[in-house]
């Protein structure tokens, strides 16, 4: 039985940045349900998938240091550890993994074109569709087997699993493995970064409801790494059943997520209390700033920040407007709530006073390279895991 125990109020496409404030917006109601028999947490409302991921969708994923960094060193603990030869990516983006894997014996699924032909220009074929049973079978025939079949943010964005999960199974060679990295739930839960909820994350991952729906379709989970990306992932590794040992971190992960309650529906509705007092915390702390006079801007026009906004009711006349780095958001508004995106270059200057890490998953990185704004008396506040002034003059 599915159970609603949080409602984040009407939400737009949270990475569809407006050229006007007259353009029509596709919003929708941004509820998320626990199912008590596989533990699965999951938006209450999907959203049709080609209305998020097509042919202008704007999320790189190799928009900072810190992600590009992460996926040479994961590319490269895949080689040490496992040597595959043949690879398959599910969701390539802009080319920051493949790029490390030989042209000739890697291939890349990709729905949004714009992406798709980035890295055909690369030389990875890439397969412009989304991720599918049929999918699964034309590339068999196509290319066969695959031995790695890699996947990062992406399997939280498809909506049928059983599927998905299926389809991956038929690809992978006996001893293949599938190696896929998304939010965790249980960081989720203890961070209170319920902006990790938006349109795309169709659901939102515990090892353990992992394991039940992989274990349906054929697959085990061998091995877990907990990593710091995103605001807290895990890095699953997943082959078919029995075909590996399976490896100390599945329990003491599974154990940890037993032991804080992922099971139990209470958890769920007491981290809705801490979403309403983030949300009227974060209230609170921004409209005493601006009574006082302070210009304040957000850094960082990410899609958790398009959640935060809406459901919290912050536009520009809290916010002036966003900072990023990323050109195809500049120049626009904000998804929902219209604040204008600007370059850092022309926003991020001695005329701020307070900025909210809208960023706040890179908040080592951003301090790190703001010393200057701190040090000239600028405030960075976030609301993880607790609506907070962060980063002190180092
Ligand atoms: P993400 O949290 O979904 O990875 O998105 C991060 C966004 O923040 C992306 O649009 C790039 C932007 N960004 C900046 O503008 N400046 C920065 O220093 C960093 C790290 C990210």
């Amino acid at each position: 039985m599915k159970h609603t125990f949080l409602d984040l109020g009407t939400q737009p496409i949270a990475n569809k940045f407006l050229q006007e404030a007259g353009e029509d917006e596709y919003k929708f109601n941004l509820t998320v349900e626990f199912d008590d028999e596989t533990k699965l947490v999951s938006l209450g409302n999907f959203v049709r998938p080609e209305l998020m991921f097509n042919d202008s969708y704007v999320y790189h994923s190799s928009n900072s240091d810190t992600m590009r960094k992460h996926f040479k060193d994961y590319s490269q603990l895949l080689k040490e550890d496992f040597n595959p030869q043949k690879v398959l990516e599910i969701g390539s983006n802009d080319g920051v993994f493949v790029r490390n894997f030989d042209q000739k014996t890697t291939i890349a699924v990709e729905p949004c074109g714009n992406f798709a032909q980035l890295t055909n220009a690369m030389h990875y074929e890439t397969y412009n569709e989304f991720w599918s049973m049929d999918l699964a079978k034309r590339i068999i025939k196509e290319h066969g087997k695959r031995d790695l079949i890699s996947s990062s943010n992406c399997i939280c964005h498809i909506q049928n699993l059983d599927e998905a999960f299926a389809g991956i199974s038929e690809c992978l060679s006996e001893d293949g493995i599938f190696v896929f990295e998304d939010p965790s739930l249980i960081l989720m839960l203890e961070r209170v970064s319920y902006d990790q909820i938006y349109d795309e994350h169709a659901h939102i991952f515990s090892v353990t409801a992992l394991q039940n729906l992989l274990n349906r379709n054929g697959l085990e989970i061998f091995r877990v790494d907990n990593l710091e990306v995103h605001g807290g992932s895990n890095r699953i590794y997943a082959c078919k059943i029995g075909a590996r040992n399976v490896e100390k971190s599945v329990a003491v992960n599974l154990e940890f997520e037993d032991k804080h309650g992922i099971g139990d529906l209470k958890t769920y509705q007491d981290f809705a209390r801490k979403v309403q007092k983030s949300k009227d915390s974060l209230n609170d702390i921004l409209i005493d700033l601006k009574s006082k006079g302070k210009k304040i801007v957000s850094y960082g026009a990410t899609s958790k920040s398009t959640t935060v906004f809406n459901y919290c009711g912050i536009g520009p006349d809290l916010i002036d407007y966003i900072v990023d780095t990323t050109a195809d958001k500049q120049g626009k508004l904000s998804p929902g709530m219209h604040i204008p995106v600007v370059s850092p270059d022309s926003g991020f200057d001695e005329t701020v006073d307070v900025a909210f890490l809208g960023a706040w998953n890179y908040e080592k990185e951003i301090l790190a390279k703001e010393q200057r704004f701190i040090k000239d008396g600028g405030k960075f506040i976030t609301h993880i895991p607790y609506v907070r002034v962060v980063g002190t003059s180092a």
